[in-house]
């Protein structure tokens, strides 16, 4: 008897004193989610549904009462402060005053660098170099975690075929594949080899989907998806980046063909989730809930809420809609709890899988440890040179060569050091980052002399400057003029109806011109540019885009030599706006050579792929390993290609395939694959593409089914092809 009282002491002892399973390092996720799950309100629940903003005055003794306001058990914070000794509080408050102790998820747009600031998105695809780009992400990921960060809304994987929209500077370019390809290079060195590596944040797939197909380049505008460019334009790059394991998603603010991108239960629920499997969650962007009343789909914000929601959006970002609607929602049986418990867990999942409820706190480092640590810097240099795209080089006008003494630097880019940084740059500090003046005092010192005049303004009809830099020019060898944009010019809500650069910059280049020396365009912006009028004038071009902290000094080394530049466009330059839209994957046309415009060249000034190199590469016939292929079977397709000239240079073969003949008409070509390789003087190497037919020669119908069919395909790589037929 005495025995049996004491194991029922022992076991109720056990139940009321152990830890709960969710508290357990050691349990399952999947069981700690459960367990925690089952012990939380509706109240509580609701409150994980939730993100709020924090911060936005940076001094940590003036935020007391925001602070207090902040209810503790909400879901997450849009982070705008980088301490972290206020996020430790604030994460306390968390773990001690809700409940039961559930972390905050701390957010921030981390788009490209945290305080060590590189290239924009575009940039980055124009290197070619994913390895170096996921480098780049390890080292923001990290400066990030040290400044209380869990969570970046990066990468945009948004397709984008309109260089008016200001957003094409926040991704990957015009090519489905290659915004695949360096979106999962970006969730890889986000997310690292586990999300739970104390130096991994989370990453978050933007803006599904279509967004950018905003019509007319208008940001926030409807857009017209068909359901065939759905599947074969704007979904692969989520596709495969949900595969590669990011942790979320965020809904767009777009109209999806009628039905907003925030309220889809097609994209956000039917392909996300059930034909996906994506277990993360999916946060809408800022306001987009309370928009949907905007975009004429909810009569009020609870309607709203209840859209969004239903249709797949988990977190509510600081619309409040969700905190203020769901009980009544819930009450009125209009969403079920099974619903919500299945959107509370898959932010869980994605706090547990970061190892904030074991480690909810943020390390404290000084700044100086914590940020533009040189090995993060030399990263963002390296990847500033290999994005930086040669377009032009009559008669080798670079690399500068000794014999000049003197170089004339002009323009309103050459000692900027706020818009080189580019848009969405928060925690980047304009001191840290080197003028394209400073990269270049430092590169040719003891070698040449320097001349400045900043000639203009980025815009306005000042003329002023004009002569001081005709002056300079006349003085020089050669002319380095540095044109570009202001960095508000691109990012959200920046769209232009024109993309060609203010007049007053073009003016400055053909008062230059007339000085009879050689001009070298050095253009820094965040879009492609319309430079019909810039480039008769120019003897070389080097699109720097906005290269980041470490630009200057790549330019510098580009211009002299001391680095051959290797990138090459992933978007094209139209010869002017009225040819927008126009990239290289267009849909095979009627009569292929007629109905273009009759008043300007059929082509774009530069079309996708292109850039220069001061090495000269040659590709001989490209060679497959059999001509007849089956469809399970597998081919692979090589081509040797040699630097016939006398200095090492990269190059980056790109991969295209086409089908002339299909059941649905094709891309007149769609790049399936790419290799940078170094060449040394002299050296040959050999490229090869291994096609995997049911890989690289299907193709989708408007439902996201595969097709392949028999036929005829042809491989192209530089500008070389070969036919292969797919046989039964
Ligand atoms: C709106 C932007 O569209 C999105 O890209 C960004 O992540 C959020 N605001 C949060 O700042």
């Amino acid at each position: 008897m005495k025995v049996f009282s004491l194991l029922i002491f022992i076991g109720l002892a056990h139940l009321s004193f152990a830890q709960p399973l969710y508290k357990d390092k050691k349990a399952p996720v999947e069981s700690r989610i459960k367990d925690l799950i089952q012990r939380m309100t509706v109240e509580e629940k609701i409150l994980q549904l939730n993100q709020y903003t924090f911060g936005e005055n940076r001094n940590v003794n003036n935020i007391g009462k925001e602070m207090n306001e902040l209810p503790a058990g909400i879901g997450s914070l849009i982070y705008f402060s980088a301490d972290p000794v206020m996020r430790n509080r604030i994460q306390k408050k968390a773990m001690d005053s809700s409940r039961l102790g559930i972390p905050i998820l701390f957010g921030f747009d981390v788009i490209h660098g945290f305080r060590t600031v590189y290239p924009i998105s575009i940039a980055q695809a124009c290197s070619w170099n994913p390895s170096l780009v996921t480098q780049n992400c390890r080292a923001a990921a990290k400066e990030s975690v040290l400044s209380g960060v869990d969570w970046t809304f990066s990468p945009m994987i948004d397709v984008a075929r309109d260089p008016r929209w200001g957003r094409v500077s926040e991704g990957y370019g015009e090519d489905p594949y290659t915004n695949a390809i360096f979106g999962v290079a970006t969730v890889k060195g986000y997310q690292g080899a586990s999300l739970s590596d104390s130096f991994s944040i989370a990453a978050c797939l933007k803006h599904y989907v279509g967004y950018g197909l905003s019509e007319g380049g208008r940001d926030y505008h409807y857009s017209d998806v068909s359901a065939q460019s759905l599947w074969e334009t704007y979904l692969p790059p989520y596709e495969a980046c949900v595969k590669a394991g990011a942790a979320t998603l965020m809904s767009a603010f777009n109209d999806i063909s009628g039905v907003p991108a925030t309220a889809n239960h097609y994209t956000l629920t039917e392909i996300l989730k059930q034909r996906w499997k994506h277990d993360g969650f999916v946060v809408a962007d800022w306001n987009a809930v309370d928009q949907l009343v905007a975009q004429g789909v909810a009569k009020d914000r609870k309607e709203a809420g209840l859209k969004a929601f239903t249709a797949g959006v988990e977190m509510d970002m600081r619309d409040n809609i969700y905190r203020e609607n769901f009980k009544q929602l819930i009450q009125e049986q209009k969403i079920t709890m099974a619903q919500i418990n299945d959107a509370v867990s898959r932010i869980l999942r994605v706090k547990f899988g970061l190892g904030l409820f074991d480690q909810p706190y943020t390390a404290i480092v000084s700044e100086k440890d914590r940020y533009l640590q040189p090995y993060s810097v030399q990263l963002a240099a390296d990847l500033a040179a290999e994005s930086m795209v040669l377009l032009k080089n009559k008669n080798n006008t670079l690399p500068i060569g000794i014999g000049v003494k003197q170089v004339a630097v002009i323009g309103p880019m050459a000692k900027d050091k706020t818009n080189i940084i580019g848009s969405w740059s928060f925690n980047g500090h304009s001191a840290d980052a080197q003028s394209i003046y400073e990269g270049l005092e430092h590169e040719f010192q003891g070698k040449a002399s320097l001349n400045y005049a900043k000639g203009c303004a980025f815009d306005g009809q000042d003329e002023a400057g004009f002569d001081e830099a005709i002056a300079v020019a006349s003085k020089s060898d050669v002319v380095i003029v540095c044109l570009g944009e202001e960095k508000t010019w691109s990012g959200e809500n920046a769209s232009r109806s024109t993309i060609a650069l203010p007049a007053i910059q073009e003016k400055l280049v053909a008062a230059l011109k007339k000085t009879g020396k050689q001009i070298v365009l050095v253009l820094s912006n965040g879009r492609p540019l319309e430079l019909l009028r810039l480039e008769p004038l120019s003897d070389a071009i080097v699109e720097i885009w906005q290269p980041g902290i470490a630009g200057g000094d790549a330019l510098a080394g580009i211009l002299s030599g001391r680095i051959n530049p290797s990138a090459k466009l992933a978007i094209t330059f139209p010869l002017t706006t009225g040819q927008i839209p126009t990239y290289y994957d267009m849909r095979q046309s009627a009569r292929p050579k007629e109905g273009l415009y009759q008043d300007i060249a059929t082509e774009p000034l530069y079309w996708f792929g292109h850039g220069l190199s001061y090495a000269n590469f040659s590709y001989a016939q490209p060679v497959a390993s059999a001509i007849k292929v089956k469809k399970q079977g597998k081919v692979s397709v090589s081509v040797s290609v040699k630097n016939t000239s006398e200095v090492e240079g990269k190059e980056t073969a790109l991969w295209y395939i086409s089908q002339p003949v299909a059941s649905i008409s094709r891309p007149m070509k769609e790049l399936k694959f790419f290799e940078k390789k170094n060449l040394k003087a002299g050296e040959e190497a050999t490229f090869t593409f291994e096609i995997v037919p049911t890989r690289d020669l299907s193709f989708t119908d408007a439902n996201g089914n595969r097709h392949l069919e028999a036929g005829d395909y042809f491989i192209e790589v530089g500008k070389k092809k070969v036919k292969i037929e797919l046989v039964d």
